[in-house]
């Protein structure tokens, strides 16, 4: 395997050499390595770094980088594992070289999970990580990281797999990123529900092809409870801009107020906050100083998932405008005036058009 060195916040590991002249590049190598995911393990870095479990398992490790760079940078524990002999050879490599403790298995990752508990256990399989959502919880003693790229099942986009993998339909809207984000979150609150396990969410975004989960779990039936009851439903007007936020376990059945057309339910999906702010607000202070390199991208995620209001849903204001026939004034603008009058409204983190209000259709309209 020809190999190259790569450098990700203050971890320097070698990978192999991909060909550039394909579209992705990750998939020419015998190993895996996507440096576009650097910004999601540099917010797992700052997670861990705020929680401090006892131990952390990167349970589908490929190259390695994500459980290197936690052993590197974090005072944590590691384990890294994948069920492929070629990963945990080069992952044994980049171990030695940057002189790490760390445990190192080749097994399949749900038969790991099963036998030992970790502090923190982190899914970051090739797609979907449904089939291993039931054996993280039952492995995770606190925390888990649960990373999904399978966008088109969880944002609508392939419905009926969407349904198969997480149990809920998901919806293809302007804001189909948060759904798929919220529908990931209810899932493993359900299947955690079952251990009697509750969540809390520490950290969760979507960002480009990706949705990113760091989450505590908290053992208790009362804790599962808890849970359960944030999970809910949107329910859309297929026809205008009209939705609204259901917290309830079944679906009720509404018609739009708007234009009399029934509404669609997308959902089960989860409808609590998204963040825990004492983490967030470390992490960000962290990453002033902590994160080497560009971190432009990252330091923009982090302070607008922390200015962004506590809504399940979003507009697209450019879209609202072209409904109204309207043509929209600069975003801030609209933000303020909303606020001014007493609204909650931000914007969103998932897309530069999104904004999240309590204000009325109408009143949006005015302003706009
Ligand atoms: C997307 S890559 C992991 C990327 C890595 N965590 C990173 O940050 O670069 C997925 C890895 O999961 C491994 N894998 C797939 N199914 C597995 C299973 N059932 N058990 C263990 N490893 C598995 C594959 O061999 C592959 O190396
Ligand atoms: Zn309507």
């Amino acid at each position: 395997m020809d190999l190259t060195l790569v450098t990700e916040g203050r971890t320097t590991i070698s990978v192999p050499c991909q060909n550039s002249l394909v579209p992705f590049p990750p998939g020419t190598a015998p190993v895996f390595y996507n440096s576009r995911m650097a910004l999601n393990r540099d917010t797992t870095v700052l997670v861990i770094r705020q929680l401090s479990p006892h131990s952390y398992l990167d349970a589908m490790a490929a190259s390695g980088i994500r459980g290197c760079r936690v052993g590197n940078e974090t005072d944590v524990p590691v384990t890294l594992n994948d069920r492929d002999l070629m990963a945990t050879r080069l992952i044994t490599q980049n171990v030695r070289s940057l002189g790490i403790q760390a445990e190192i298995t080749c097994r399949d990752a749900n038969s790991l999970m099963s036998e030992e508990k970790f502090g923190f256990v982190d899914l970051d399989p090739f797609g979907t990580p449904a089939p291993f959502i039931d054996a993280a919880i039952r492995s995770s003693g606190k925390y888990l990281g649960v990373t999904a790229t399978d966008t088109a099942p969880l944002c609508g986009a392939h419905l009926k797999a969407g349904i198969r993998r997480y149990m809920a339909r998901p919806l293809n809207t302007e804001y189909h990123t948060e759904v798929g984000l919220r529908i990931l979150l209810g899932n493993v609150a359900r299947h955690a529900a079952v251990y009697d396990k509750g969540i809390i969410p520490l950290f969760c975004y979507a960002h480009e092809h990706f949705v990113r989960l760091h989450l505590q779990l908290k053992s208790s039936a009362s804790a599962a409870d808890k849970s359960i009851a944030q999970l809910g439903y949107i329910h859309q007007c297929p026809v205008c801009p009209y939705r609204m936020e259901e917290q309830k376990f079944f679906p009720g059945v509404y018609t739009c107020p708007l234009c009399g057309t029934s509404l669609t339910p997308t959902g089960p999906l989860w409808t609590g906050p998204i963040h825990d702010q004492d983490t967030l607000s470390g992490m960000i202070q962290d990453a002033e100083t902590f994160i080497a390199g560009d971190k432009s991208g990252l330091t923009k995620l982090l302070n607008t998932c922390w200015d962004e209001p506590d809504i399940s849903f979003s507009y697209n204001y450019h879209k609202l405008a072209k409904y109204y026939r309207l043509s929209p004034g600069p975003v801030d603008i609209l933000l303020n005036r909303l606020r001014d009058e007493g609204y909650i409204a931000g914007r969103v983190h998932y897309s530069g058009y999104g904004i999240k209000t309590d204000a009325p259709l109408e009143v949006i309209r005015d302003f706009l």
